[in-house]
């Protein structure tokens, strides 16, 4: 019998993550898993209909009328495609306070915790090690200056040509994320003790990759 296997990858804002995970499932034959797309695409409804990110019952209550589902790793919100949606900047400023509303969490983790019980996956976010698959096989911390996670989204603004934002903007956005991803009380982003640290600020995504996989032929 083949046993199902878990990777799960935690840190900030454009460590890397989605990345070296996307690469890693295609080598591996492994489901990738991005749970920031599932927080960023409540977002995005509560922003379209004109509601308060910080509102708990409006969030809440939208939340239970949403579907979010992950296929061919597309992301669908309510039976419609928003990949590209989500990744826009005005996403990416408000996401933080609704996924530090309670309900929301606990709707999330029962969702990406059901994705990982019929196939081996590589889920990345905030709370993967620690909440959401705390038995995973293999987990990873991955991280990187802020001066060089601004760069890295700043760069990808630009060639998108989103020319309208500066480097100091995008800093801004991602230090203010990070703290609230940080410091909230529920699920906060931390190393668990049993994950493996990367700091990638001066690695190629290869090189990340090279040591993730030397670490779990390892084992
Ligand atoms: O791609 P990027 O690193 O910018 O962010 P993301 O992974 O798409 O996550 C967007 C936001 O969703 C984070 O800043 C967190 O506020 C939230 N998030 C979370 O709370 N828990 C997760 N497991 C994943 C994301
Ligand atoms: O998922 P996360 O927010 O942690 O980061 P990402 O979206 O995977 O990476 C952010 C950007 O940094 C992407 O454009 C990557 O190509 C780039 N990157 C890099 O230049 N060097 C690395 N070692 C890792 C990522």
């Amino acid at each position: 019998m083949n046993k199902n296997i878990t990777v799960a990858i935690d840190g900030p804002a454009g460590a890397g993550k989605s990345t070296v995970a996307k690469k890693m499932a295609e080598m591996l034959s492994f489901e990738y898993i991005d749970t920031g797309a599932m927080y960023r695409a409540l977002t995005l409804k509560i922003l379209k209909l004109g509601l308060d990110p910080m509102s708990v019952e409006d969030v809440v209550n939208t939340m239970n009328s949403t579907s979010i589902d992950f296929k061919d790793n597309h992301i669908y919100l309510d039976n419609i495609q928003v990949d590209k949606e989500i990744r826009e900047n005005i996403i990416s400023q408000n996401v933080s306070y609704i996924a530090k509303i309670k309900e929301v969490r606990e709707g999330m983790v029962r969702i990406q915790q059901e994705l990982a019980k019929t196939k081996s996956v590589i889920m990345d976010g905030r709370d993967i090690t620690t909440v959401v698959l705390p038995n995973a096989d293999f987990k990873f911390f991955i991280t990187a200056s802020v001066e060089e996670r601004a760069n890295r989204r700043y760069k990808e603004l630009i060639e998108k040509g989103e020319n309208n934002i500066s480097y100091e903007d995008i800093k801004r956005e991602i230090e203010n994320r990070d703290k609230i991803d940080s410091t909230r009380e529920i699920a906060p982003l931390t190393q668990s003790r049993d994950s493996y640290k990367i700091d990638t600020t001066n690695k190629t995504i290869d090189e990340c990759i090279e040591e993730m996989i030397s670490m779990i032929n390892r084992r």
